[in-house]
């Protein structure tokens, strides 16, 4: 039988951090959906379709992986699509809290679908997608943090904001 998993986040935009993540996760799934939302708490600086194009965009020569996008809960996300797993990375101890509390409310909504947290890379720990905004905001090179095509858009976007 084929194992799916949800790989959820708000990709605000994409990092190097993400794709490595998913990169890995890929290996032991037979179909891995990267599942574009929308967090609450969140001010975005890319709307819905253009997080989740920019994610297709990346992710295009990779096997195994489909883009989708959900606007509700992640654990119906992963009903949806028939997955039992919902993939998280974690960089810090922060991020382990964090984690933590997401993936105890998921169990609480579903128990039938299972949280799996990889660590993050040492050369990922830093990156998040607020501070390489930061960083490009204040004109610092962010290509070693995120995909050529997410730097452009990056840069274009602040463009047309700046305007
Ligand atoms: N490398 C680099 N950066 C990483 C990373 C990695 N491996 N893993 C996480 N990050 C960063 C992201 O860049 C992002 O940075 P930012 O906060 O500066 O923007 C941050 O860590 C986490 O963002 P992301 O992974 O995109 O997810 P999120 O925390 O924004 O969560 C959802 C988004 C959609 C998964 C979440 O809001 C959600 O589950 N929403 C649905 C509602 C729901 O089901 N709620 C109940 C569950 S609690």
């Amino acid at each position: 039988m084929a194992v799916s998993a949800i790989y959820p986040g708000s990709f605000d935009p994409i990092t190097r951090g993400h794709l490595d993540i998913l990169q890995r996760f890929q290996k032991v799934f037979d179909k891995v959906y990267v599942a574009v939302g929308n967090s609450t708490k969140k001010k975005y600086l890319f709307d819905f379709e253009e997080r989740a194009r920019l994610v297709k965009q990346v992710t295009a020569k990779l096997e195994n992986i489909e883009v989708i996008s959900f606007d509700g809960l992640t654990v119906d996300c992963a009903k949806q699509v028939n997955a039992k797993f919902i993939l998280r990375g974690v960089r810090t101890a922060g991020d382990f809290e964090y984690e933590q509390r997401m993936a105890s409310m998921n169990y609480r909504l579903d128990p039938s679908i299972d949280t799996i947290l990889v660590y993050s890379k040492p050369e990922f720990n830093i990156i998040s997608s607020s501070l390489i905004k930061e960083v490009a905001i204040m004109g610092g090179d962010i290509n070693q943090f995120v995909p050529e095509v997410v730097a452009e858009e990056l840069t274009r976007k602040l463009a047309e904001i700046k305007k």
